[in-house]
């Protein structure tokens, strides 16, 4: 039996599935780089080993060599996103197209007919104008054309079914019982778990892309350059004062952070939900990678406070692809649960949870 998981990110696509018994992860930068076809072009990028495409007059190099090469020619004008703020980017006519290159680069052919794939999509925001219909809708169409089972699954709570959150009530404990918080490229994804039944769920239209740009208009520099020193340098426990780029990057981290804190404050008191036990948030995504992050949202959540009891506060194990970890794990137990009902869904006997273990996987609704 088999299934896959993928996380679709603003920044990175991360597949996930089993090979011998293992996870395996392929990823991919959400990126391409355009430039006409002409002259020696398709030759110099078939002897680069570059992955690209051809379509009318143009060349796409897709993925990881998009961002090479827009390095290497200097070039940042042709080096574009398909995604942004965590859905198909609206103002890039090649979105679509794009990602359906990369995302089938990510996840091959399914390995039979209607293999089950989760796929991760955000909550809406609760600060844009937009909602994720569109996105969810485009991108399900694809991988069903693929030939998959796809089921669309919310991206925090994949980081519960990974990290497996757990309150104790009188002695029991209560797995995939907690709060996730999945800090990316173009949002922050918040969501609340019980039992790995969602409680509540939300999005921010802003995170690492936002950082950057902010950084870059305060200090006059390109949004790569600081995107690239953020990702090679930044340490909350060794912020140097004399490097200007470092010191606008913590002030626009602490500020992020407590624009979450008080909107999870606000959900919760908005939706009237409440949470008596204390229990775990855990932290992932490439925003939440930098030492020291942790620490610092430790800080600021003590100083403006949660309307529920927090045991505690911990790092996901690879920030990078909890996500994605997650969602095999939600494919997993829902190919179970298919082929338990004879292959039409429904109701499938529960199997023991088991965190990040795919085999003993939680049963999700
Ligand atoms: N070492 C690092 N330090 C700081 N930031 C990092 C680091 N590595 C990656 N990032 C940032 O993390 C973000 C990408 O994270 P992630 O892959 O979790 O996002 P995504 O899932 O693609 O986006 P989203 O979930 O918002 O759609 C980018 O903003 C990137 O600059
Ligand atoms: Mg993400």
């Amino acid at each position: 039996m088999c299934a896959k998981g993928v996380d679709i990110g603003t920044c990175f696509l991360v597949g996930a599935e089993l090979k011998d018994g293992k996870e395996v992860f392929t990823m991919e930068r959400d990126a391409f780089f355009s430039m006409p076809n002409e002259d020696f072009a398709e030759d110099m990028l078939t002897k680069a080993g570059a992955f690209y495409i051809i379509k009318g007059e143009q060349i796409y190099v897709v993925g990881e060599d998009a961002l090479k090469f827009s390095m290497v020619t200097g070039n940042q004008k042709d080096y574009r996103r398909p995604m942004a703020k965590g859905v198909l980017n609206p103002g890039e006519e090649e979105a679509i197209s794009m990602m359906e290159v990369l995302l089938e680069a990510v996840v091959g052919k399914p390995a039979y007919p209607n293999e089950v794939i989760c796929a991760t999509m955000p909550a809406n925001p609760i600060d844009a104008e937009f909602d994720v219909v569109f996105h969810r809708m485009v991108l399900e169409r694809f991988l069903k054309k693929l030939g998959y089972d796809v089921k669309c699954i919310n991206e925090a709570m994949c980081i519960i079914y990974s990290e497996n959150p757990t309150v104790t009530i009188n002695n029991e404990v209560l797995p995939f019982t907690g709060i996730a918080i999945s800090w990316g490229a173009g949002m922050v994804n918040f969501a609340a778990s019980w039992r790995a039944k969602k409680l509540l769920e939300f999005s921010c239209g802003r995170s690492g892309d936002w950082i950057d740009r902010q950084v870059a208009k305060v200090r006059s520099v390109p949004v790569s350059k600081v995107q690239s020193h953020k990702e090679k340098y930044l340490n909350f426990d060794r912020i140097d004062p004399t490097d200007q780029i470092m010191v606008a990057l913590e002030i626009y981290y602490e500020d992020l952070m407590r624009y979450v804190v008080t909107n999870i404050g606000q959900q919760f008191k908005a939706a009237n939900a409440t949470i008596d036990e204390p229990v775990e948030i855990v932290i992932a995504g490439g925003t939440s990678k930098p030492p020291g992050m942790v620490d610092r949202f430790k800080t600021i959540l003590r100083e403006i406070g949660l309307p529920i009891p927090i045991k505690n506060v911990r790092h996901a194990k690879d920030p990078l692809k909890a996500v994605a970890a997650g969602a095999l794990i939600a494919a997993i137990s829902e190919e179970k649960k298919r082929k338990a009902s004879g292959g039409g869904g429904g109701e499938a006997p529960a199997a023991a949870p088991k965190a990040g273990k795919a085999g003993g996987v939680p049963l999700i609704s």
